[in-house]
């Protein structure tokens, strides 16, 4: 982590008989190895020093302490470990108190806990969320935490990742007071005053009685045990939690603190953790477009959405979520009313399920505005669009938009296929036009692809990423192209799991094949949900320009013709004969695809689980290959980042380019070149991918780049 400033890492004042200790490693204070050493020093000295009657802990600027430091994970370790400096403070015999503004969280939570008193400011977080990133707390707290608070409290925590604030802290027992400074040292001091002349002493957590109840504490422990199995299925890290939980309901700390090491160190070495860490910091990097570090965004209050249906009323509900005043525009009324109530049947929901009041409702409705006239965008700041999937229709919007929006308004749409530049090049004032891809729901799923058109201003980029962070959402830049980042990718490895499908793979086979690497559905499943009547429409756009010598499975347009769009019809791949959660193989369904096998002459062979997944991860990593090759990606880590939000890929394994570097790139290129001796159109390698197995290199040397 870079220094930002002179001062040391850990900074000694003595305030009176108080020895202040502030934590100063900007921006989140992690706990690097300089940190740790000059923490233990720090408490070192202040044991030997008769001036000092108590430690008061806090953190420099904005927050206490974010945990270990997550850059030194899979380096080799430095002294002191953590537990080492964490035991220090428990062990001193001077009164310790930890003062928390911001967050604690992680290690910086363990450190606080190993302190003797806890105070946090109002608005403070607290929380483990070492499970997000695949490890569980590795200095103390998995022991700590359950002796303070109890073993179900401390699972609940420690599972979820969940950040608490201060209130809930206080009554959960984890922190001891609340204070209402606006200052943590001036908080921390007052407590720690009061403490003193009291005559306060030393009081460690390891001592703390909350797992005392044995029965309790054990059946939380089943109970988070058996909810784990269901929702964390294949996930390390939240057993490891349960053991350690286990084992200090059942032996003594220090044997506790041993074992924590020993799952700690397991955790640390698993695939998993590389993979949610690579998610963590591809998160932070994909916010680091070159227009946001150029350009600043323009102001953004007020939204247009062209479009009520599927996808614009989810926008709508986004933007007036994140406190934005919206404008809904349709084409006329009946289309008017029901894109506004496509909207409000997303809070009708919320209040039915108890997590919305119908005041709330009300509040936010009255910052939506609905109209068939253009004109009421003229304040507009920015608009998207979002009608039929139709260049002339876009068009002609984007006509209207170009008639009344104020110079500046930013101008947007949400195509999934169509090129931006023609819509662009049609106003004018092309530096205005860009791509904002949403996902459906979309007022729920996270990505937001960002597609930059050859004429756009870096302001207008910088103002999407602006947007997507008012929306809480995980902005992705993508270049110009069929199918963006996301929709190109997929729609190669739809192909490749066509491919098997006809070539004697059932699509219950493929689906459940994918369910089990950790997608939480498989692509047959998907597009039962999203409809195949989108897909069957593209297809026959699409079908005077396939390259004829190209491999084309007719399964999915036999059941088109059928009617049989997915769910929405009560039967795709699947039946869905009582309702969209009833989904049940269908035979008919199996003898359509063997009538098609038996019409292109295939006869169908037996393919196992791991062979699935092999030509379905070799078709997505070489085409996300091709995707950074022409800059459509700026880094392999926006592919993996788009597949984790906005398709489903399992988290814990980074990504598909992640995932690719941990199967190892040679081995990904020998697949491609087996499956090429049958077809060798469809398996053409990236040259990207050969590149890199040529160099001995992998698709993470080209995350650092930009
Ligand atoms: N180690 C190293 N770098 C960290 C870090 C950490 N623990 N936490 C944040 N950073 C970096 C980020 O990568 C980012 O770097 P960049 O500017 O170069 O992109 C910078 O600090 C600022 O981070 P954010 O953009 O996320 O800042 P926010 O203010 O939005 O959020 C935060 C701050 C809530 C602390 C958030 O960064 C966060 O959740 N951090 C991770 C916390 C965490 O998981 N801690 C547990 C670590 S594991 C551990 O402690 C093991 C122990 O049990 C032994
Ligand atoms: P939809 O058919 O549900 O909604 C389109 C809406 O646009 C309709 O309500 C229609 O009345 C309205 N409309 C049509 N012409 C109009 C005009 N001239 N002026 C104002 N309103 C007009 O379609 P959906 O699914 O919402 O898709 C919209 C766009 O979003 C398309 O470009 C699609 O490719 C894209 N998209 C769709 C996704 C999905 O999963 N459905 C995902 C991401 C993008």
């Amino acid at each position: 982590m870079s220094r930002e400033t002179a001062l040391p890492p850990v900074e000694s004042a003595l305030h009176e008989n108080i020895l202040v200790l502030t934590l100063n490693n900007p921006p989140v204070n992690a706990l690097s190895v300089e940190v740790r050493c000059a923490l233990l020093a720090a408490i070192d000295s202040a044991a030997d020093n008769p001036a000092v009657e108590a430690l008061l802990l806090v953190g420099a600027e904005r927050h206490f302490c974010g945990g270990a430091d997550i850059r030194e994970f899979g380096q080799t370790p430095q002294p002191p470990a953590l537990p080492d400096v964490v035991k220090r403070i428990e062990d001193s015999a001077k009164p310790v108190v930890a003062a928390i503004q911001g967050v604690a969280l992680g290690g910086g939570l363990e450190i606080a806990l190993a302190a003797h008193y806890r105070v946090a400011l109002s608005g403070a977080r607290l929380g483990l969320p070492e499970v997000l990133l695949g490890l569980l707390p590795g200095a103390g707290g998995t022991q700590r935490l359950p002796r303070l608070i109890g073993a179900q409290a401390a699972l609940e925590l420690m599972l979820s990742g969940r950040q608490l604030n201060a209130e809930e802290a206080l009554k959960l027992g984890l922190v001891d007071h609340v204070g209402e400074a606006d200052q943590a040292l001036i908080a921390g001091l007052a407590y720690s005053r009061q403490l003193l002349a009291k005559g306060g002493g030393v009081r460690r957590t390891r001592d703390a009685q909350a797992l005392s109840e044995q029965e309790t504490q054990r059946a939380a422990i089943e109970a988070a045990r058996q909810q784990v199995a269901q929702k964390s299925r294949g996930l390390l890290s939240p057993q490891h939690i349960i053991q350690a939980v286990e084992t200090a309901l059942d032996h003594a700390f220090e044997d506790g603190l041993r074992e924590e090491r020993r799952l700690f160190l397991e955790c640390l070495d698993s695939p998993q953790r590389t993979g949610l860490v690579h998610a963590f910091f591809a998160e932070r990097e994909v916010l680091k477009a070159p227009e946001t570090r150029a350009a600043m965004p323009r102001p953004l209050d007020q939204v247009g959405v062209v479009g009520g249906g599927t996808m614009g009323a989810g926008i709508a509900v986004a933007a007036l979520d994140a406190g934005l005043l919206v404008t809904l525009i349709e084409r006329d009324q009946p289309a008017l009313a029901r894109g506004c109530e496509n909207i409000e049947k997303v809070y009708d929901a919320l209040i039915s399920k108890g997590r919305l009041s119908a005041a709330e409702k009300n509040a936010t409705l009255e910052r939506l505005s609905a109209s068939t006239d253009y004109q009421t965008l003229d304040q507009a700041d920015l608009v998207i669009e979002a009608v039929f999937e139709d260049m002339a229709a876009k068009q002609a919007v984007f006509a209207e938009l170009d008639r009344v929006c104020k110079a500046g308004a930013v101008l947007a749409s949400n195509t999934s296929y169509l090129d931006i530049n023609l819509i662009a090049d049609s106003l004018s004032r092309p530096s205005d036009v860009i791509g904002l891809h949403f996902f459906s729901p979309a007022n729920i799923m996270k990505l937001l692809e960002i597609v930059v058109p050859d004429k756009v201003a870096p302001e207008v980029v910088a103002t999407a990423f602006a947007l997507a962070k008012k929306l809480r959402k995980v902005p992705v830049r993508a270049g110009v192209c069929d199918g963006f980042i996301g929709n190109r990718i997929l729609a190669v490895y739809r192909q490749a799991a066509d491919h098997m499908m006809e070539d004697g793979a059932s699509p219950y086979q493929i689906d459940q094949a994918l369910r089990d690497f950790g997608f939480p559905m498989g692509p047959f499943q998907v597009a039962d949900l999203a409809g195949g009547d989108i897909g069957w429409a593209t297809r026959q756009r699409k079908a005077a320009t396939r390259d004829p010598r190209a491999r084309y499975v007719q399964i999915a347009d036999r059941l088109c013709e059928r009617g049989w769009f997915g769910q929405k019809t009560g039967r795709g791949y699947y039946l869905y004969a009582q309702g969209p959660r009833s989904a049940s193989q269908d035979p008919e369904v199996l003898a359509i695809i063997d009538t098609e096998r038996a019409r292109a002459g295939i006869t169908p062979r037996v393919f196992s689980n791991p062979e699935i997944l092999r030509r379905y991860m070799a078709a997505m990593i070489n085409e996300g290959a091709n995707v950074v090759h022409e800059g459509i990606a700026l880094r392999p880590l926006d592919v993996d980042i788009t597949f984790i939000h906005g398709y489903g890929f399992p988290r814990h394994r980074g990504g598909p380019l992640k995932y690719a570097d941990q199967y190892g790139l040679p081995q990904v290129l020998a697949d491609i070149r087996e499956f090429a001796e049958e077809d060798p159109l469809f398996w053409t390698a990236s040259p990207l991918l050969v590149q890199l197995v040529e160099r001995g290199e992998n698709f993470d040397s080209l995350n650092h780049s930009h």
